[in-house]
């Protein structure tokens, strides 16, 4: 029976922001630099963090700006308590500023909390709280939590701090992932989590928190995850028995205690999340590409043929999927199309691909046949997982093709691909674009050999030249001249165009977006048929236009539009395959790709696009890994 899902959508809100804990018998302050210096990929307007010392006095240091900033402001105070929380953030409610940036105290600094997360209702519960004669100092809504707290401390909960936080989240609508300390507790942590991820750990000198498994990187690889409602109180006893010092308890929203809290795993390769003698992240993530397609790939061809063992489906189930939806933001929306011609291709399975802010507000006709495939290099992204969450009520089963293991995404779905490309700290996506499409790839080959669409020797031969591609890869990697050479016809320019054709329109989108992120340089990408119907009347002497017209089925109709270019002045830079001598004539700047079959040549081809767009950003002077407004998780809709 098909099924329309009705425009009715729960909202999940989440202001973006990363948020630390930690408490234990080492100095705190290391570790919530540490943290959060790994968690600005979620914002990095301003940064603070409070310290609780023996001496029962809350110290907060904050300021605009980013968590270097906040380090350098640290070294000016004492830092040896053992005991705090920080916050980077990503303003939602307040203007980015010393007196909005996180911790948030109460009226007399005897508690300090920081939140990641939306308090949808703070506006009235400001107003009840003010009328009851507290003072705010900031205008975000976390403020409030600080106040409510201290407001349940002297009522209902008579000092019990978990109960007044539990008391607390009650009365909030919206998202929460919290961290508070109290002056009296020198050595616990609070938290509470509902709707923002939040992580906790024990090792055998402390107990922590963060929103990310990242933040926890060399410290363990044995992860709580707190689920949504739960609280938790993290101590640290030097007197109790080794290995008890440092302890967890969590708890249900109604102050039950959960004796089996959600544990995972994490496999961590620590070095991977530091910059190893490149100079900015995005330089070594970009030459990580190979690296990472190679282990995605690593036996993934077995005599039964592809293995995709992670996608927990039958084949009858297989034969019976009516339609695909692929749901993604960004980047990852560009790999989505990117899947559907090849799963069109292939495996003859009609695919939508959709952006999830669009496709939360629409209506989709699912059937219990229906497969959704989200792809989400962080696994957190809000719209995302509200599409995800759209299509399992609505009977759909839900596929995860992510980066980060743990993520919400990862959890959340029926299914889960893990792209295996490693920490990507840039903001710009580069590794896990290309590992996303390799992953896209298998499952498209899988799916075409499960259907029997494609023959046992075809998908064998599709294989072996899937794993060419990192060594073509490492090839244009050899090449970064030619992106570093076609850069001065970018430095001056106001705007650009990218066109491309067929794969070369999808490649042509990913880097007018490359640009566009770390250059503040306006791009715009076109299909390049339909350049004629609008965007040529752009076009004057010296335009940067960069065309991607490698040697695939449309080669020549993007030629004639290389040529409607060029006859209007424009500077053309060409993404092209060796010894195209035709494009070579036709275009200022060449740069060129090694022979692929043309369905691999998006993965190879978009390497330069994110080499060209990092030097027109270096030539532009702008921050490479963090550029301005923009964060690499965006959890919020
Ligand atoms: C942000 C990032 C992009 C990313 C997009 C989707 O906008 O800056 O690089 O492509 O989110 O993120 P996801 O983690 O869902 O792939």
């Amino acid at each position: 029976m098909r099924k329309v899902w009705p425009l009715r959508l729960k909202k999940w809100l989440a202001n973006m922001c990363g948020i630390v804990g930690y408490t234990g018998k080492d100095e705190a302050l290391p570790f919530l630099i540490d943290g959060l210096m790994t968690l600005e990929y979620r914002g990095y307007d301003s940064a603070g963090v409070a310290l609780l010392g023996e001496k029962g006095k809350i110290e907060q240091i904050k300021c605009k700006g980013r968590v270097a900033a906040l380090a350098e402001l640290c070294k000016k105070f004492d830092t040896t308590p053992t005991t705090g929380i920080a916050h980077t953030r990503w303003a939602t409610h307040g203007e980015p500023s010393d007196t909005n940036a996180h911790p948030h105290a109460d009226c007399f600094g005897t508690l300090s909390v920081v939140h990641n997360g939306i308090i949808e209702n703070y506006q009235e519960l400001r107003a009840e709280l003010e009328a009851a004669g507290h003072n705010f100092k900031s205008t975000t809504d976390t403020e409030v939590i600080a106040h409510l707290v201290e407001e349940n401390l002297k009522r209902e909960a008579k000092g019990d701090l978990l109960l007044a936080l539990q008391l607390a989240t009650s009365r909030m609508v919206g998202s929460w992932a919290i961290a508070v300390i109290k002056v009296d507790a020198p050595h616990e942590l609070y938290v509470a989590r509902s709707g923002s991820p939040l992580v906790l750990a024990t090792t055998d000198t402390g107990a922590y928190a963060a929103s990310d498994v990242t933040a926890l990187a060399g410290i363990t690889s044995h992860v709580i995850n707190l689920e949504d409602g739960q609280l938790a109180h993290l101590s640290y006893d030097a007197t109790r028995a080794k290995g008890e010092q440092a302890r967890i308890e969590v708890f249900e929203s109604d102050g039950a205690l959960v004796k089996k809290p959600d544990t995972f795993d994490i496999d961590w390769d620590a070095s991977a999340a530091t910059m190893g003698g490149y100079p900015d992240f995005m330089a070594k993530e970009i030459a990580e590409q190979p690296e990472a397609i190679r282990r995605l790939l690593k036996d993934r061809l077995t005599k039964e043929g592809i293995r995709l063992d992670e996608l927990n489906i039958s084949p009858k189930e297989i034969a019976a999927i009516d339609r695909i939806y692929i749901v993604a933001c960004g980047t990852s929306y560009h790999v989505g199309l990117i899947a559907r011609t090849l799963i069109e291709t292939w495996a003859k399975i009609p695919v939508v691909v959709e952006q999830a802010s669009e496709f939360n507000y629409e209506e989709v006709l699912v059937t219990q046949h229906t497969l959704c495939v989200i792809i989400t290099q962080s696994g957190e992204t809000a719209d995302t997982l509200a599409s995800a969450r759209k299509m399992h009520a609505a009977g759909a089963k839900v596929l995860a093709i992510t980066n980060v293991i743990g993520s919400s995404a990862a959890r959340e779905a029926d299914a889960v691909v893990y792209v295996q490309a490693g920490p990507e700290v840039s903001v710009a996506s580069t590794k896990a674009y290309t590992a996303q499409m390799v992953a896209s790839v298998l499952l498209a080959l899988f799916l075409a050999e499960k259907t029997g669409m494609m023959g046992p020797r075809e998908v064998e031969n599709k294989f072996e030249e899937l794993q060419r591609v990192p060594d073509l890869i490492e090839e244009v990697l050899t090449r970064a001249w030619q992106d570093e050479a076609a850069t001065p016809a970018f430095t001056d320019a106001q705007s650009a165009l990218f066109l491309g054709r067929s794969f070369g329109a999808t490649t042509a989108a990913e880097g007018a977006l490359k640009l566009k992120e770390i250059s503040y340089l306006h791009a715009e990408a076109y299909p390049a048929g339909e350049m004629k119907h609008g965007p040529i009347a752009l076009i004057d002497n010296g335009f940067p236009v960069v065309v991607v017209c490698p040697d695939d089925h449309v080669r020549y109709k993007t030629i004639s539009n290389i040529e409607e270019v060029k006859a209007r002045g424009a500077t053309v830079i060409t993404l092209a395959t060796d010894n195209d001598q035709k494009i070579a004539q036709l275009s200022d700047y060449l740069l060129l790709v090694p022979p692929a079959p043309e369905y691999y040549t998006p993965i190879i081809g978009v390497v330069h696009l994110q080499m060209l767009a990092r030097f027109v950003a270096l030539a532009r002077g702008c921050d490479i890994d963090k550029p301005r407004n923009l964060a690499k998780s965006v959890t919020v809709e």
